[in-house]
């Protein structure tokens, strides 16, 4: 009796060590307790709204715009300056000066270019200036400007409108007609109305 309980408890204790060590084994080979996402994802994903934004990701960016703030686009820029250098004649960093770019064709200035940005051709505008800065790496895959993107609209549109002031002068783009009467009022009661109409159509 008393033999086959030592017995039991050898193998109970010696199971439970095996035991023990696979799991230490196994941890160690599948990174269970290790961290194993990046702290910042390498790229963003395009439309994906980010936390905290809102409804304010569907606002058009000519509507943003004609409420964009310059003093805080000039402000956004000091996440830029690192890079570029935005005065007239300012030299070029690790990117190229920016004067006069808003409207300027794609890849205008004294710089080694990636293949990526150039081969884009055309000229930046509001529009495509603003898909750029949303997220350089979705818009021109493969380009040197390692820079995340600015996920906040409003942030784009007071940074777009400090960067015209420095040599584009661009008049604004024209609010889509749908979102042209006082942003607040129909704007905001349309989607109010659609969901009104909502259960009608069913
Ligand atoms: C880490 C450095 C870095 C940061 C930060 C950075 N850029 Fe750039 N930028 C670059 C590089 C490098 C290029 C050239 C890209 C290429 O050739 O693919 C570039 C290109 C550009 C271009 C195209 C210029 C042209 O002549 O066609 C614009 C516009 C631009 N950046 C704006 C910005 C703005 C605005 C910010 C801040 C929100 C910013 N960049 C932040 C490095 C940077």
């Amino acid at each position: 009796m008393s033999d086959r309980f030592n017995t039991t408890a050898g193998w109970t204790l010696f199971s439970g060590i095996v035991l023990l060590g696979l799991s230490a084994v196994s941890s160690r080979y599948f990174h269970a307790d290790k961290e194993q996402r990046p702290e910042k994802m390498g790229y963003e994903i395009a439309g994906v709204v980010q936390e905290g934004e809102g409804g304010k990701a569907a606002e058009p960016i000519e509507v943003l715009l004609a409420k964009a703030d310059l003093a805080k686009g000039q402000k956004v820029f000091a996440k830029c300056a690192s890079c570029h250098s935005i005065e007239q004649g300012g030299a070029a960093g690790l990117g190229p000066n920016l004067y006069g770019t808003l409207g300027a064709n794609v890849g205008s200035h004294a710089f080694a270019y990636s293949d990526a940005l150039k081969g884009k051709g055309g000229k930046w505008d509001w529009a495509n200036m603003d898909a750029w800065l949303t997220n350089p790496a979705t818009y021109a895959p493969g380009t040197k400007m390692s820079f995340a993107g600015l996920s906040d609209g409003q942030e784009r549109a007071n940074l777009l409108v400090f960067l015209n002031s420095k040599g584009s002068n661009l008049p604004l783009p024209a609010a889509p007609a749908a979102a042209a009467p006082a942003a607040e009022g129909d704007a905001a009661k349309a989607p109010a109305e659609a969901a009104k109409e909502a259960p009608k159509a069913k």
